[in-house]
């Protein structure tokens, strides 16, 4: 029985399923590190965001994914995050290698899922961070535009994609490589968490 609804279980929610305690440590690890007591601490969890959409960006703008996703290139936070940093004088980090989810070449569409699950579903706890965020004076507009809520609402606008991902055929064995995806993710946060944020 548990193994017929494993099977038939939505893959949005088997990727939360399968991430729950890496997201919760992620969470516990940005927020101890109080990222919204003042702006140099804020200017440090940014090079986190810069990090992880950075590594991200090249995916939506991946036909083959684009095909599946729609708006999927308008989704992109990298130019916000940037934004941002301009807007409060924040110096990002400078990479030499390239974006960690293209880094395999073998990445391949499933797993590419995974990373954009990550990335995308961080938008909807982002209503929580802007609130912070709006505490210090900043705003959608100014040093946090990357917090931002789609236009038609952040609950409707996580629904779409997720509609979207669902939609997609994948085998049992391509559940796993989204599965992998989606773990790789929340481990660079964590890593560029360590890095960026002590
Ligand atoms: C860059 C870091 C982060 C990433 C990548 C991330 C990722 C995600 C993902 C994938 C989801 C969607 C889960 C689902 O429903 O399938 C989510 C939701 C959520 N996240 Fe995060 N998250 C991050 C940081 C944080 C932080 C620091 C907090 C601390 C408050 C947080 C709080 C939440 C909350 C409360 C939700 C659920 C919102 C709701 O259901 O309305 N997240 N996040």
């Amino acid at each position: 029985m548990t193994h017929q609804s494993e099977i038939t279980a939505l893959l949005s929610d088997r990727l939360r399923v399968a991430t729950r305690s890496t997201h919760q440590s992620v969470d516990q690890t940005i927020m101890d590190a109080k990222p919204f007591e003042n702006l140099a601490a804020y200017g440090r969890f940014l090079c986190v965001q810069h990090g992880i959409h950075r590594d991200v960006a090249p995916l939506y703008h991946t036909a083959a994914i684009a095909d599946l996703i729609p708006d999927l290139a308008g989704r992109l936070r990298l130019g916000a995050v940037e934004q941002d940093a301009a807007d409060l004088g924040v110096k990002l980090p400078t990479y030499l290698e390239p974006p960690a989810s293209t880094r395999s070449a073998q990445l391949g569409v499933p797993r590419a899922l995974g990373w954009l699950y990550v990335v995308e579903g961080s938008n909807l706890g982002a209503a929580f961070l802007l609130k912070y965020a709006q505490k210090m004076g900043l705003s959608e507009d100014h040093g946090a535009r990357h917090l931002a809520a789609a236009p038609e609402g952040r609950a409707s606008d996580w629904r779409r994609f997720k509609e979207a991902l669902n939609r997609v055929k994948l085998s049992e064995a391509e559940v796993g490589g989204a599965i992998l995806g989606a773990q790789a993710a929340f481990a660079r946060v964590h890593q560029l968490a360590h890095t960026h944020l002590g």
